[in-house]
């Protein structure tokens, strides 16, 4: 179980509309690169964040399911779009919605690459309480916010 203090934990970042979230990983889903957005909406510098597992950001809000999802779709071949949410270095956290994909190069799959975009309050909402569901559904970790 990870803890939060309440301070922490409850920060969300705006994720801006004029802007994109990129990043790219290898095949084994190590951070190959991630653009200035990316590490501004995160809080790691660059130096910070390359070659680090893409699960870095995960947030434990996140069911696992999602990303069972996400690497058998890519795996296939094809475009995965899901909404996401994210831990920040500061335990804060930022919601996406994220298109994962491979990266070809003369036709051989080389990379992945995702963009992520906002979302509205209302999509938030549904995704919190359709997460929350599936992980007390599958017996998964919860969220334990210390108030302090
Ligand atoms: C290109 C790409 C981008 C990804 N972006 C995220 C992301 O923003 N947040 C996240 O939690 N996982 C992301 N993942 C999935 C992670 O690799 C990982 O599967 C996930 O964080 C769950 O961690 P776990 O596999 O260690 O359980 C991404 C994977 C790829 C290939």
């Amino acid at each position: 179980m990870m803890e939060f203090t309440q301070s922490e934990f409850l920060v969300e970042t705006e994720v801006p509309e004029d802007e994109l979230i990129i990043s790219r990983t290898d095949l084994s889903g190590r951070i190959t690169y991630a653009n200035e957005t990316f590490c501004d909406i995160s809080g790691y510098s660059q130096e910070e964040i390359i070659g680090k597992a893409h699960s870095i950001v995960r947030h434990p809000d996140m069911p696992s399911a999602a990303f069972e999802d996400l690497w058998d779709t890519i795996k296939a071949g094809k475009q995965w779009k899901g909404i996401v949410k994210n831990l920040r270095k500061d335990k804060g956290f930022y919601w996406v919605e994220a298109l994962v994909s491979g990266v070809y190069k003369n036709g051989e799959l080389v990379e992945y690459k995702s963009l992520r975009t906002p979302i509205t309050y209302e999509t938030k909402l549904k995704y919190q309480r359709l997460y929350d569901k599936m992980r007390s559904e599958k017996n998964e970790r919860i969220r334990k916010v210390i108030y302090t």
